[in-house]
């Protein structure tokens, strides 16, 4: 199979690595794709030898791209708002896509995605790795042998440690324009995951979310001041807590540090700006297709990383927690070393609790990214029992739940979904489970 992908920064070595090495022997990369020259380039030399190496254009000749290398997959690897033209562009050219989450953020962007797909019947994967981390499998099996009944209500809530959180607020994402908020660039795998443990999809959403932390007010009382536009030239970056050291990590000054005056993109914007559009403390109540409801927190700001979800059942309870840990954007906050932990509780009623072993796996992701990337690159990877692999559908009512809180933080109302979409002329089939 031939891919190309377009967007070559952070995320995209992970796609570039599973076809152009890992997968090698049965799928070839030929073309790469960004708006920058730099980390194009950087992209291109990190490809292992072979032939003439892989061709690479601009953002502009993306259509050249499509007509001269005539991929088989187009992966979509640039910034969400950005999702879509690409997404359309090649499936119009005849190629299928594999995109990151989400796959987009609003639903005119949807609207055109969904309509393309439609006219051309090219395949759309949207590549959620998080359904493949083997302990969430995990859940979804035990879900499906009906240990607990039928499930009424989950509780979910996802905390962002000031690391990880933080990095949210720096460059793109910290715009709801760009990013369509947290509750949908990063909720979108928690939605997608609830939408695919419970195999249904919601059909009321209401919200509150609020911008609490990552503020001038919190900066000001952590005596960050005076403060400067970015970590690189600011004064106060060495008392900063949340200082991102370009050039203290060679990968990341390559990447961007040493690309920015291609396009002015700067990685290590200050967290605590006035303009930033999104909120970190976050709030969903949905209901289900099945009747279950959902109770949800995103906090981008917590003391540590991790989550907690339970699900409430007819015969019992079944309940996660994982402590992970961030520590890979710099800043002075020390790793606690040693202190992930996964528990999984499965409590029938009228029975003790029982800890289960909880499934583990290695790789990023809590070792969901290798699974994933195995049945999205080796064609014997077999049938998935678990059917992890997700499409346009898939994609689509992922982001439905947080583009309906997004609604919902601005009006106060709730949303109901059927409503919304036909507002915006949008005909979404139910996923078949
Ligand atoms: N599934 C996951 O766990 C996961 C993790 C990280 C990122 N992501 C997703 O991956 C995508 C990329 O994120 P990232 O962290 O690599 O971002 P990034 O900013 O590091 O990289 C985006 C790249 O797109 C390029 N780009 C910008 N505008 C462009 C244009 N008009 N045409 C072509 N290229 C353009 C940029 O120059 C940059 O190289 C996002 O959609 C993000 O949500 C997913």
């Amino acid at each position: 199979m031939k891919y190309a992908i377009v967007g070559t920064g952070s995320r995209h070595k992970m796609f570039r690595g599973a076809v152009a090495e890992t997968y090698a022997d049965r799928n070839a990369l030929v073309g790469l794709c960004d708006i920058n020259e730099k980390r194009l380039a950087l992209s291109a030399n990190a490809v292992p030898a072979s032939g003439n190496g892989v061709a690479t254009y601009r953002a502009e000749d993306f259509p050249q791209m499509l007509s001269e290398q005539k991929p088989d997959t187009v992966i979509v690897t640039v910034p969400d708002y950005l999702h879509h033209d690409y997404i359309v562009e090649a499936m119009r050219a005849g190629s299928d896509v594999m995109t990151e989450k989400p796959m987009t953020i609003d639903l005119e962007k949807l609207k055109a995605i969904l309509d393309a797909q439609k006219e051309t019947g090219r395949k759309v994967t949207v590549t959620f790795n998080y359904r493949y981390t083997p302990a969430r499998t995990q859940l979804k099996d035990i879900l499906m042998s009906g240990a607990i009944g039928d499930v009424t209500a989950v509780s979910f809530r996802w905390y962002l440690d000031r690391v990880h959180g933080a990095d949210y607020f720096r460059r793109w994402h910290r715009y709801k324009d760009q990013s369509g908020g947290l509750l949908v660039h990063k909720s979108t795998h928690h939605f997608d995951l609830v939408n695919w443990w419970l195999g249904s999809s919601p059909v009321s959403v209401s919200a509150h979310g609020t911008r609490s932390f990552y503020r001038a007010e919190t900066a000001d009382a952590l005596g960050l001041n005076p403060r400067g536009p970015r970590c690189h030239s600011c004064q106060s970056a060495g008392s900063c807590d949340f200082r991102l050291d370009l050039e203290a990590d060679p990968a990341l000054k390559a990447l961007y540090l040493d690309a920015e005056d291609e396009d002015g993109y700067l990685r290590d914007r200050c967290v605590f700006d006035d303009d930033i559009t999104i909120e970190d403390t976050m709030q969903v109540q949905a209901v289900y297709g099945t009747g279950a409801s959902l109770n949800y927190t995103l906090c981008a700001y917590s003391p540590w990383e991790g989550l907690e979800v339970k699900f409430y059942g007819t015969k019992g309870e079944l309940s996660h927690r994982h402590v992970e840990v961030h520590g890979v954007f710099g800043g002075k906050r020390e790793k606690a070393a040693g202190s992930e932990s996964m528990t999984t509780t499965l409590h029938l009623a009228g029975q003790q609790p029982r800890q289960l072993d909880v499934w583990e796996g290695e790789g990023d992701h809590g070792g969901a990214d290798p699974v994933m990337l195995g049945y999205l690159f080796d064609p014997d990877a077999g049938e998935d029992r678990y059917g992890r692999s997700s499409s346009h559908i898939d994609g689509a009512w992922s982001i439905l739940t947080g583009i309906a809180a997004n609604r919902s933080i601005e009006t106060g109302e709730t949303v109901h979904i059927d409503e919304f979409l036909a507002e915006h002329g949008i005909d979404l089939p139910q996923k078949e489970w």
